[in-house]
């Protein structure tokens, strides 16, 4: 095998998993070997789900009120409950049995920004850190059921702030800190968070973040919701502004605070945190996850997927403010007695072999990053790579978008040696867990494709024209999951219509997840990615009209149209088109006010990488905005935009082509 294979080659071949590696430890023995394993336990997740779930279920999680029923509801109705009449809780799940059984155990490991600050927290530690955080919001008044948000860099704070809301029942949102303070005020107002953890200021690849200014300004546009603001001292920094009833500092507030404070048994169907996702229309869309059907998912998927034991080092790269620090950082590892790497920094800083000083350091055994992340590093070159001992790596993987072949190869090749296993992982924030993934040493993997679905997911690919299924191998269509499963999404906050609308009645009786998928003669899983109007931009979910939204608060914005693009490094790449008011010149000037304008309503994440000043839109007669059109001419296939029957004026079409190639 060279690294050179073609596009053609590589797209066919299969790799067998890498039993034989020399790097499983004897006392981690994989928990599924083959395929004939998975096989069975596949078909027992649906032929006998009541069995499976229980059995699931008792291994991974202690409940403290058994429940009556393994599930109820159904997806058409949206009325879905898993683990019925159960009462468990989530920190005690994830802390309080491992402080108990092996105390000294690191539960987190810290990668501070600045390299070389390592630091790492026992499970004994952690209980009592998370312990005193539930003691501040104790003191605050907040009880069972109140809503906390958080706007927290990656540190250990910031896992201990979750595991202390569900210590107390609290449903916890977290805003991703990348979040501007526009997007952080909608999310507070529509939670109805009362209280909100923040830092002084973040750090990041060196660069200051200004949480709290940020939060400052939220608080401003969201009325009155927040009582109370929880500033933990990243920093130190002496200039941020403190407001007096409000605003509370952690450090003297956490010393005030008892070791220990019992967990709240709370209802498995109880709500255990809220958590933002874009649509397909403006407004994102808070999602709502319940309590043991969350856990067991996370815990599962992180037991099988990444083959976790305890004494292993699980560094998941993903921020907790996305769905994939949640399942993967806080909650699936620490479940499961498995220490988790906290990065707080970006994979070029200070150079490209962060990722990797990382590993060696801290012994890593499974990594968890992007595709984005894959392909910006493969390009700088594998001499990054060679400083570092790598042989720690069992099981590496990746989340987000497609994974192209080749950086597939390079990451199993140059990063795992050959010997580390890869698995492409498919899920999404409404999932909660890994629903398409390789098991690691059972699993037979090619490159580019998530392979087979997860225990319990029972998968169909659909003709999006009728919704018919499209039965057998070979097929293309839409991608949809026929039944339930414990860590789904239950509602969106305060609009269960939305939720339906959705995802349970686009097409009958299924749950839609808006990407396209082939199966192919194999049965193995290819994502095509989103069928809607949702750009993924290294890995997070911008819906275009979100952005569209935010320009047209830009005074020289009559109307845009956003698209997705391909990128090499970051998979899309958002375009702009937009139309402005008579009179305004087409500059760099004003289209630099009109970036800013997006990161100042949405945040960095949603940056137009270009904007194109356009006289006219291509619409058709009845005023729809022919996206297909647009996309075509950006992607440089202006000789293929099929039908142009509906085109209202075509005359447009030559100038838009030639202010497109003009850069
Ligand atoms: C995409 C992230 C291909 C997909 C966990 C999905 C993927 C969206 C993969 C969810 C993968 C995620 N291969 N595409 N392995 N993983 N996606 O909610 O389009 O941020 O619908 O959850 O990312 O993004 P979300």
């Amino acid at each position: 095998m060279t690294l050179a294979e073609s596009h053609e080659e590589l797209l066919v071949k299969t790799y067998q998993p890498p039993v034989n590696s020399g790097r499983i430890p004897s006392d981690k023995k994989p928990w599924i070997t083959s395929m004939d394993e998975y096989n069975s336990m596949y078909k027992e997740s649906l032929d006998s789900p009541d069995t499976f779930w229980r059995k699931m279920a008792s291994e991974l999680v202690e409940f403290t009120k058994p429940y009556q029923q393994v599930t109820s509801g159904s997806l058409h109705n949206g009325d879905t409950q898993w683990f019925v009449g159960g009462e468990l809780n989530v920190s005690y799940n994830c802390v309080d049995r491992w402080a108990r059984d092996t105390p000294d155990n690191v539960a987190i490991s810290f990668e501070p920004d600045a390299p070389g600050g390592k630091r790492t927290v026992t499970f004994k530690e952690l209980l009592e850190n998370v312990c005193r955080v539930a003691g501040m919001f104790k003191t605050l008044g907040l009880k069972k059921g109140d809503t906390v948000a958080v706007y927290m860099p990656m540190i250990p704070e910031t896992a201990y702030v979750l595991l202390a809301c569900t210590r107390l029942g609290l449903v916890h949102t977290v805003v991703f800190a990348g979040f501007s303070a526009t997007s952080l005020a909608d999310r507070i107002k529509d939670a109805n968070a009362s209280v909100i953890v923040t830092s002084d200021q973040g750090l990041r690849g060196g660069k200051l973040i200004h949480t709290k200014k940020i939060v400052d300004e939220a608080i401003k546009l969201s009325g009155d919701v927040v009582k109370n603001v929880i500033v933990f001292e990243r920093t130190g920094a002496s200039d941020i502004t403190y407001v007096e009833g409000r605003d509370v500092m952690w450090g003297p507030l956490f010393k005030q605070q008892a070791s220990y404070i019992p967990p709240v048994p709370v209802g498995s169907e109880d709500p255990m945190f809220i958590l933002y996702t874009s649509g397909s229309t403006g407004k994102p869309k808070g999602l709502v996850h319940t309590t043991a059907g969350y856990l067991v998912g996370a815990a599962m998927t992180s037991k099988y997927t990444f083959d976790l034991h305890i004494g292993d080092v699980f560094c998941c790269t993903a921020d907790i403010g996305w769905i994939t620090g949640h399942t993967y950082v806080v909650y699936g590892p620490l479940a499961l007695g498995v220490t988790s790497v906290i990065f707080e920094s970006v994979p070029t800083f200070p150079d490209a072999s962060r990722f990797w000083q990382m590993v060696d350091e801290h012994k890593v055994t499974q990594f968890y990053t992007a595709p984005t992340a894959i392909r910006a590093l493969r390009r700088l070159g594998d001499s990054y790579i060679n400083c570092c001992d790598l042989s720690t790596l069992r099981i590496i993987g990746t989340v987000g978008e497609p994974i192209n072949p080749e950086a597939w190869v390079w990451y199993h090749y140059v990063v795992g040696d050959g010997k580390a296993v890869v698995v492409d992982t498919y899920w999404q924030s409404e999932t909660g867990s890994h629903i398409i993934t390789p098991l690691p040493f059972a699993t037979p993997t090619k490159p580019g494709s998530a392979t087979l679905p997860m225990f319990g997911i029972e998968l169909a690919i659909l003709d999006p024209a009728d919704g018919k299924e499209l039965e057998g191998n070979d097929v293309t269509g839409v991608l949809a999951v026929k039944r339930s499963w414990p860590s789904m999404a239950r509602t969106i906050v305060g609009d269960h219509d939305r939720y339906l609308s959705t995802y349970m009645h686009v097409y009958k009786d299924v749950y839609f997840t808006g990407d396209g998928a082939m199966r192919d003669s194999d049965g193995y899983y290819w994502i095509k990615g989103r069928v809607d109007d949702v750009i993924n931009v290294s890995g997070h979910r911008i819906s275009t009209a979100e952005i569209e939204s935010a320009l047209i608060v830009d005074n020289n914005v009559s109307e845009s149209a956003v698209i997705g693009v391909e990128d090499e490094i970051t998979g899309q790449a958002i375009f702009a088109y937009v139309t402005t008011p008579k009179g305004v010149v087409d500059s760099e000037e004003v289209k630099k006010a009109m970036i800013q304008t997006v990161r100042k309503e949405i945040g960095p994440i949603a940056t137009p990488k270009r904007i194109i000043i356009v006289d006219e839109l291509p619409k058709t007669r009845s005023g729809k905005i022919i996206r297909r059109v647009l996309r075509k001419i950006a992607a440089g296939e202006e000789d293929q935009l099929g039908d142009l029957s509906t085109l209202a004026d075509p005359s447009i079409l030559d100038v838009l082509v030639k202010k497109v190639r003009a850069g």
